[in-house]
């Protein structure tokens, strides 16, 4: 049979910043296929997908759409083209309403203003795709959680008439039922003859829903294969570069006094009547669907949000938490899940970024700051987290998405609090790193602190917790331990409040 001609061909495409960032890579891909893209944080995924729809230039090499040769100027240009991107890093604009963002630089106008009904009409079905049919469009992007948002940006690509849909880590903030119906869309887009390039660490899903795969190593094209040939150690392998050492079981940590104590915690319609206690030395695993409340419930605890009732006791006192500070002086620090508002400074070093909240720290007599000092710290967590940078010295906007992301993690341990609540903490790294990270939470644990993770990805939370709580709709469904739990009845319990509740956009 004749092979389907290619809808893109990339051949020997250059880039670099100070360093080469692609080097020689070649790749092609056909109209109705999913070919995923794997590698290492700072391997030159996101840089290949911003060449391709028009975000930065390549140096040299060739890129060629349906036979004609594709340089896009602008984003604008490569929408044109038919190559819709969406962005690893969320973009939608906060201030403005969901159906605003779904068609941002499309809003049908007539005489000069907007025709809202229209657009909102549009917006519902675009909204639909991605199921979320019972969201109200003119609802402020900015009050959505960072899953939904991610759903929002997805419908705004999926209106588009597109050739080449490009998505850069698109599940990194879903949860597996919102991964399903993901997959069923881009079904549907293959039989169109679309072609997918598909950006992600979650070697599972990729098993899944890619026909090749292409593993990038330090800028290039390591290796292609048929999805279904390939085993996901042989992805990571090529990945890496080596074997990855043996992961950690779970190892016997003595739980200590109860560290954090919340009861009756309410905040708006999010967080209803949630109990739980947190022991030093525990990691104590939330999971959810997307809206169950998990970020919430933790930004409430933290006091970034109001609470509307309950009670706070750490190490068995009643303490006041209004807002951040209270929090922090209690010793209870928050890793949010959204990046861009944790305030990361892009134009600034991994190491201002590191110490920022640490900086008493190194401030000496006569106003002198220890630069010394702060650069040991910070090349002690570059070491750890293995964030991959040219030295503590670079921007961080320079980085990528991975690796700004392990800048936000070493942020927050150099800040030492005893209670850690991370949302997401992994998200957006790589495998190999992502162990590094669970040993890291495990050591924090052995050194006796309670140690709280919220995260999509269940295996994870299977792998690194003592004890798991589930939410759903904003209350706790159920606790496992881990001798209890399997994915089925984790999964059933986040979608026991919208059974009980008969809210209708539950799963088939
Ligand atoms: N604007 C920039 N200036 C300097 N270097 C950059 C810039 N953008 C990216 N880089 C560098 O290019 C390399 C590749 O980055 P890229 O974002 O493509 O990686 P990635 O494969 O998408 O990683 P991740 O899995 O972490 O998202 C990184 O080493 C990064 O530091
Ligand atoms: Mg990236």
């Amino acid at each position: 049979m004749a092979e389907a001609a290619h809808l893109l061909q990339v051949t020997r495409l250059q880039k670099s910043y100070n360093v080469p960032v692609l080097l020689d890579f070649s790749f092609s891909l056909r109209s109705g296929e999913v070919h995923a893209l794997v590698g290492s944080n700072g391997a030159g995924k996101s840089t290949f997908a911003k060449i391709l729809c028009g975000l930065t230039p390549a140096d040299g090499g060739e890129i060629r759409l349906a036979g004609l040769p594709h340089a896009p100027a602008s984003k604008r240009a490569a929408e044109h083209a038919g190559v819709i991107m969406v962005l690893q890093e969320l973009n939608v604009i906060g201030t403005l309403s969901v159906a605003e963002n779904i068609f941002l630089n499309r809003l049908p106008c007539r005489a000069g203003f907007v025709q809202r009904s229209r657009l909102h009409e549009s917006a519902r079905a675009a909204l639909a795709r991605v199921g979320l049919g019972d969201l109200d469009p003119a609802t402020p992007a900015g009050a959505l959680g960072v899953g939904h948002q991610q759903l929002v940006e997805l419908a705004g690509a999926l209106s588009r008439n597109c050739r080449v849909l490009i998505l850069d880590e698109p599940t990194a903030a879903l949860t597996d039922p919102e991964i399903e119906r993901l997959f069923g869309h881009l079904r549907k887009l293959r039989q169109e003859g679309v072609g997918i390039i598909y950006v992600s660490h979650r070697m599972d899903e990729i098993k899944r829903i890619a026909d090749r795969i292409t593993v990038m190593r330090d800028g290039r094209a390591v290796a292609t294969h048929l999805s279904v040939d390939v085993t996901p150690d042989c992805l990571v392998r090529e990945m890496v570069g080596h074997e990855l050492p043996e992961r950690g079981g779970l190892s016997e940590r003595p739980a200590g006094p109860v560290a954090l104590s919340v009861r009756n915690l309410s905040a708006g319609d999010q967080v209803r009547d949630v109990s739980f206690t947190l022991r030093q030395g525990e990691i104590l695993g939330i999971a959810g669907l997307i809206g169950s409340g998990r970020t919430e419930t933790l930004r409430a605890i933290f006091g970034a949000d109001v609470k509307s009732g309950g009670e706070t006791f750490v190490d068995g006192k009643a303490v006041k938490i209004l807002c951040p500070t209270d929090a922090l002086l209690a010793g209870i620090g928050l890793m949010p899940e959204d990046r861009k508002q944790d305030g990361l400074l892009m134009p600034q070093s991994i190491r201002v970024n590191t110490t920022l909240n640490t900086l008493v720290r190194y401030a000496r007599a006569g106003g002198w700051l220890d630069t010394g000092a702060e650069e040991r710290t910070t090349e002690a967590y570059r070491q750890r987290l293995q964030i991959s940078c040219n030295s503590v010295e670079q921007a961080v906007g320079e980085l990528s998405g991975g690796n700004q992301q392990k800048v936000v993690v070493a942020r927050w341990l150099a800040r030492d609090c005893r209670i850690l609540l991370f949302d997401e903490p992994t998200r957006g790294i790589d495998v190999a790193a992502k162990q590094t990270m669970y040993e890291l939470l495990r050591e924090l644990a052995g050194e006796g602190k309670a140690v709280l993770v919220v995260s999509s990805e269940l295996e994870e939370l299977m792998s690194l917790c003592d004890r798991l709580l589930v939410m759903s709709q904003g209350c706790i469904s159920a606790e496992f331990t881990p001798g209890e739990w399997t994915q089925e009845k984790i999964t059933r319990a986040a979608f026991s409040g919208h059974l009980d509740r008969k809210v209708e956009s539950h799963p088939s």
